[in-house]
């Protein structure tokens, strides 16, 4: 049987991170992968991590499974942590996930059982892994326009008129914060004018949140969830814990629905109950029970709050110190997107090309559409890194 199969294709960025790996240069520098790191190179477990942990050894007495749609602590935290105290809980169910991406799967059974014949929006572009995940869940997928290349800006005039044009039931999937790959968020009013579009076409509101707490604090990163949830009738949102938590193995995150009444809630709920079921039967509980125990403790939640302000500080003044030398190295040429972005990535603006040279030449390891993760910068690198980029650009 598995004679019939062709190798798959090869992941872009594990092929960029064996590379980066194998290169014996000591001045390398890797830009691909897509996990925060400390100036060191690590991706740390979190200190208040290690504290919950801890608690969690000393307490539990039972890994006995847990229910399709997880803890109940755990999921009452995450959509408070979400959606805020005044969206409306009693539309909303919300179940653990494992990572975003489970709970991007998930939603994708659910939305074909619900609205078989629907098309997703995506950006364009959008996080490599969306397209093949919900696709691969067999949804029909279209993209919006999304990011101008040249001008280094969202296109929103030109989204907007796309999701005009998009039948109603039609689902739009939209990143909360830190666009990945763009790093460019619209900015509230025009959150608004998306809203606006979305509840005039009648279209569902699918949001990836990956990312809160990265770009400028919890509530803030949850401006377009919480501006939308208090217009719709209906609504899909993703979280990602693996971020902000640093607990991407553990496989954390929620999937959150919203349904237009308190009786439609209930059939919702045991529709993406049975959908888990019939994928993953329960999900994963050791980084949720670390996540509740701190979101319900009121020192470990301070605790992580300063460890989540330490991350984003870091990847911020890295972004904007590749700026400063950039201007210094190259001042012909304008990277003052860069200072715009937010998040972990934004795109540098140079070619393939320019991006082969950067590898070969100075062990400068990036995707070839020339997205960086800002986490690979530090005050060491920084200087090396700008001088190589501008070595690669027209004179
Ligand atoms: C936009 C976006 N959505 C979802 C995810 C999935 O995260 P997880 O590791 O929790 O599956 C990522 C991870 O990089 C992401 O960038």
């Amino acid at each position: 049987m598995f004679e019939s199969l062709q190798a798959a294709k090869a992941d872009a960025i594990l092929g960029l991170i064996a590379e980066h790996r194998n290169d014996p240069r000591d001045n390398k520098i890797d830009l691909g992968v897509g996990v925060y790191r400390t100036p060191e190179g690590h991706t740390p477990v979190l200190d208040v991590v290690k504290k919950a942990e801890q608690i969690l050894v000393d307490t539990q007495v039972s890994k006995t499974y847990i229910g399709t749609a997880g803890a109940a602590d755990f999921n009452a935290s995450m959509q408070a942590l979400i959606f805020g105290d005044e969206a409306p809980h009693d539309r909303l169910t919300t179940i653990q996930a494992p990572g975003g991406s489970g709970s991007l799967r998930v939603a994708a059974s659910l939305i074909l059982r619900a609205a078989p014949d629907t098309t997703v929006w995506a950006s364009e572009p959008t996080w490599a892994n969306h397209i093949p995940l919900l696709g691969g869940a067999g949804l029909r997928l279209k993209s919006y326009p999304y990011y101008d290349t040249d001008r280094h800006v969202i296109r929103i005039d030109e989204m907007l008129s796309a999701l005009r044009k998009a039948p109603a039931g039609d689902i739009v999937l939209l990143h909360a914060c830190c666009h990945n790959p763009s790093g460019l968020d619209p900015s509230e009013d025009e959150w608004a004018a998306i809203t606006d579009v979305v509840v005039e076409r009648g279209l569902v509101p699918f949001i990836d949140m990956a990312y809160q707490g990265f770009a400028k604090d919890l509530e803030a990163d949850a401006f377009a969830v919480r501006h939308m949830v208090a217009r719709v009738p209906e609504m899909i949102v993703s979280s990602s814990c693996s971020k902000n938590f640093g607990l991407y193995r553990d496989r954390v995150g929620t999937l959150s629905l919203l349904s237009a009444d308190e009786e439609n809630r209930g059939i919702v709920d045991s529709q993406v109950n049975n959908v888990v079921r019939t994928i993953y039967s329960v999900p994963p509980d050791h980084g949720a029970a670390v996540v509740s125990l701190i979101l319900n403790n009121d020192a470990l939640r301070s605790a992580w709050l300063l460890e989540l302000a330490e991350m984003r500080d870091r990847i911020q003044s890295m972004r904007s110190l590749l700026a400063d030398k950039l201007s210094e190295k190259a001042p012909d040429h304008d990277f003052s997107h860069l200072r715009r972005a937010a998040g972990m990535f934004c795109f540098l603006g140079i070619s393939a090309e320019q991006v082969a040279e950067l590898k070969k030449d100075y062990g400068v390891y990036m995707v070839d559409s020339s997205r960086i993760n800002v986490a690979g910068i530090t005050e060491d690198n920084v200087s090396y890194l700008a001088e190589a980029i501008a070595a690669t650009l027209p004179a």
